[in-house]
């Protein structure tokens, strides 16, 4: 067993780095919100990931917010390593609206983030970058919620994930 198993499940993300041919993907469990106001959030990645350098070189990541329906994907960018692998997928790389960094169509949100911070805690670099830009699926974020029926992608165990049941529960009597 491997001890950090015992906080998940966790949400999975996609972390997009690099430009024009040099843009890659890969999957991340590791990511959090480190600040709201001003809105930064960090993420962990091993420094022998492609993304590393590429987040090193240019100092900014997108983090895309990726449904169920893409996790045959999200397989394919965790599990192998620089941006040829995007050519097994179906994810199509757009324009970002403030970085040089692509964000993923398919993904239900794209939060476009620069490097504020680097730093390595063990066998992890931890990158903390500003949101400068987003954006998202409408149907995915009515009324600045979250719509479950977007099936928000979960990770229970190596190869197993999960999404979100319907059901609301609210505190209190
Ligand atoms: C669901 C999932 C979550 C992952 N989470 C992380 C993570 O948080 N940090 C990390 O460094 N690697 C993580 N990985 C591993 C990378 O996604 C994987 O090593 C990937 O192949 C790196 O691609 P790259 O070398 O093209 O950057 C995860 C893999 C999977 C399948």
């Amino acid at each position: 067993m491997k001890p950090y198993r015992l906080l998940y499940p966790m949400r999975t993300y996609l972390i997009v780095s690099g430009r024009r041919e040099e843009a890659n993907v890969m999957a991340a469990d590791w990511v959090t919100i480190v600040s709201a106001r001003p809105f930064m959030v960090g993420v962990a990645v091993a420094p022998g990931r492609v993304t590393h350098g590429l987040i090193r070189k240019y100092g900014e990541f997108v983090v895309s917010v990726p449904s169920l329906e893409m996790l045959d994907d999200v397989w394919v960018v965790g599990t192998k390593h620089g941006p040829k692998k995007l050519g097994e997928t179906s994810i199509t790389l757009v324009p970002s609206k403030v970085v040089g960094t692509p964000g993923i169509k398919e993904a239900l949100a794209n939060l476009e983030c620069r490097v504020i911070d680097g730093r390595d805690y063990g066998d992890h670099t931890w990158f903390v970058g500003e949101v400068v830009g987003s954006s998202y699926r409408e149907e995915a974020f009515p009324d600045d919620s979250p719509n479950l029926e977007a099936n928000f992608l979960a990770h229970a165990s190596w190869t197993d994930f999960v999404t979100f049941g319907r059901r609301i529960y609210r505190p209190g009597p």
